[in-house]
């Protein structure tokens, strides 16, 4: 293939900026500028055109309804994700093509290979098991599952039975697995005794334990990929390989409407308690098919690696049903990046023949520290296209990203999107274009973001604002926050109105549409790719009695994009001291998990406050990234500044 073009514009967002080559033109399913224009005279002839490519067990009456707070699309269709992730290929002889490919850490266990017809009956005889249990369309069911087969099958087996999931990421600690199954009812929860990271064997049973005492969760259900013995509680407690064993290998795919609800993936807001995003079924699977499709170029035959955990929106929708849906080979790996050495993923992609790569710019950063032997050792002639996602890449990471893992032949597709958007938004297009290192690119066509000023105004190319979608909505968009419909409305439109949905990050746009996102302007911090909120980590903080107050701000990372710095004020009589920290850091393990730790915690006398009392973290904020604190005459206490100066020589000067 020839190198791509490499082409600087007289446009000065960028240096540079790459083109598609003719062969990559040529290879991709779009190639032609032309359809952004077509896709946005007529957004729902656009999506109910692609929407064809599926299979629907009956068509959909309308494409696209409106009201506020409550729209629809594909209403009256008949869709299964599970149906049209496995059967359609069958049916249409795609059945022996390779479905997964599983990469346990340990280096020593081969890899498992599935392909559609196996994943099929892996996914029937699962399903059906869940049937025997007694879950019906409708009940929510909790996968607590590491990066092992299940995980993918679990989710397919849900949708196939219409039982929408909620997938608790397994790192997550015990009180964030019962906090989101207490709130989505669940009465079945999937989890494994453990899986193997960075050498080491981690006991998950145990967490999954302690999140569903209390619950109304009423059957675990647990893979057993350990070797070694977990206690099982009689009548609760249910091994996987024990419900599956005599189950029968078909099991008819539940005809949703399209507006059913196919899954709850809970994520963070700007409250310490994360919100359970809705999405449905005919609407999703519509844009996570052509979106996989299209940005990650998917072809018969291709290895496609999204690095993700299935914990994350990315892992639902491009690790299981965008790749599952384009008949496509999805690569799962199980353990850390730096397992047995810096060269695992590099010798994973040499070994499966990995065509696409798509990964986070902290994965990329820390790569980069590394150093170019890792990659160097291996042949990663196979790739053709790599991605990004999650947070804003630095010019850098893209650059060596581009050079040295795509030896400057793979397009970089950086791909905007979030939770609530169920898939990809705001992406260049492969055989499109442009890639330019820190530009998302366009919204993807079809899709009608724009930025605005606070007031709604659209603001001139190039200059700051707020990213917000119009509608007709993207089909994928949420549909709600679980049980809080009020959150929903006034988080999402408020702003700019039912018919604008703000996203909360800042953009710019050039005047060929390129949008460069500039990060959160909420309280959610992006940490090595992870959303969380600042709330969170001080509600996590709140929960140790030694604690009287405290306040969390995210500070820049040079690998992890940001972390969160705490300050907190102890009780009268606590002292501080290396135990309390320490004591600090484990009550935020056990509250969030290990994402969840702050990177410092400044133990203060007093923070700064508005009059009516409120912490003012955008001045402790200021602080910790050494800028100007700007206006302080609204504070009761402008003196707490000064002494945050010199007790932890941050501030300007
Ligand atoms: C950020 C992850 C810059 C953004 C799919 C968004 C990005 C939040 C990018 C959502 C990107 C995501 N460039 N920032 N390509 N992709 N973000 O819900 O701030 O975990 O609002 O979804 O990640 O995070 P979430």
């Amino acid at each position: 293939m020839a190198e791509l073009v490499n082409w600087v514009r007289k446009d000065p967002i960028e240096e540079n900026v790459f083109w598609p080559s003719d062969d990559l033109k040529e290879r991709s399913w779009v190639s032609d500028e032309s359809i952004y224009e077509q896709a946005k005279a007529d957004p729902e002839a656009f999506w109910a055109k692609h929407a064809e490519e599926l299979h629907w067990f009956k068509k959909w009456d309308k494409a696209y309804e409106f009201s506020p707070h409550n729209y629809k699309w594909f209403g009256g269709g008949k869709i299964n994700l599970s149906y049209n992730s496995l059967d359609r290929h069958i049916k249409e002889g795609r059945g022996d093509r390779i479905a997964l490919i599983w990469e346990p850490e340990p280096i020593n266990e081969p890899a498992l290979k599935l392909t559609y017809s196996e994943l099929h009956k892996r996914v029937c005889k699962f399903a059906n098991a869940l049937k025997e249990l007694g879950v019906r369309k409708g009940d929510s069911i909790g996968i607590y599952l590491p990066m092992i087969p299940e995980a993918v099958i679990a989710m397919q087996a849900c949708a196939r039975i219409g039982a929408p999931h909620s997938v608790v990421f397994s790192a997550f600690s015990p009180e964030s697995l019962r906090d989101r199954m207490i709130d989505a009812k669940a009465k079945v929860v999937i989890t494994a005794d453990g899986y193997y990271r960075r050498g080491k064997a981690i006991r998950l049973k145990q967490n999954a334990d302690n999140g569903t005492a209390g619950t109304p969760v009423e059957k675990l259900i647990v893979v057993k990929r350990l070797q070694e013995d977990t206690p099982m509680t009689p009548g609760r407690d249910l091994w996987y390989h024990d419900v599956v064993a005599d189950q029968p290998e078909t099991c008819p795919a539940e005809e949703m409407d399209s507006e059913d609800l196919s899954f709850l993936l809970y994520t963070s807001g700007t409250t310490g308690k994360p919100k359970g995003i809705m999405h449905t079924t005919g609407g999703y699977a519509v844009q996570a098919h052509l979106t996989a499709k299209w940005n990650f170029d998917l072809h018969e035959g291709d290895v496609y690696w999204c690095t993700a955990d299935v914990g994350w929106i990315t892992g639902h929708t491009y690790i299981n049903y965008g790749p599952l849906m384009n008949g496509v080979t999805t690569l799962v790996y199980e353990g850390s990046p730096d397992t047995p050495d810096y060269g695992r993923f590099w010798s994973i992609i040499e070994k499966h023949k990995v065509t696409q790569l798509y990964t986070a710019p902290t994965a990329i950063r820390m790569f980069v520290k590394q150093g170019d032997d890792w990659p160097n050792k291996h042949d990663l002639s196979s790739l053709r296209l790599l991605g990004t996602v999650g947070e804003p890449i630095n010019v850098d990471a893209w650059l060596w990203y581009f050079n040295v893992i795509g030896g400057g032949r793979c397009p970089i597709i950086d791909t905007w999107w979030q939770t609530e958007t169920g898939a990809n938004m705001v992406n260049s297009l492969p055989g499109i274009g442009p890639f330019v290192p820190t530009v998302a690119g366009r919204s993807f066509p079809g899709i009608l973001g724009h930025i605005l000023d606070s007031g709604g105004s659209p603001v001139p190319a190039g200059e700051g604002g707020y990213l917000a979608i119009y509608s007709p909505f993207p089909p994928a968009l949420t549909r709600g926050i679980y049980g809080d419909m009020e959150r929903f409305a006034k988080q999402y439109f408020a702003e700019y109105g039912p018919e604008r949905y703000f996203t909360s990050d800042g953009a710019r746009m050039d005047e060929a549409g390129n949008i460069r996102i500039t990060g959160r302007v909420d309280d959610v911090m992006n940490v090595a790719g992870h959303r969380l909120a600042t709330a969170e980590v001080e509600s996590a903080l709140a929960q140790n009695d030694k604690v009287s107050e405290v306040a969390v701000v995210s500070r820049p990372h040079d690998l992890k994009g940001e972390v969160p710095v705490a300050f907190v004020l102890l009780r009268a009589g606590v002292e501080p001291s290396e135990d309390i920290r320490k004591e600090l850091m484990a009550t935020v393990n056990s509250v969030i998990g290990p994402t969840g730790r702050p990177d410092e915690i400044v133990f203060a006398h007093d923070v700064p406050k508005t009059r009516s009392g409120k912490i003012m973290r955008r001045v402790l904020k200021a602080l910790v990234r050494n800028e100007p604190v700007g206006d302080l005459t609204t504070l009761q206490n402008p003196e707490s500044v000064e002494h945050l100066k010199d007790q932890v020589g941050y501030g300007e000067s």
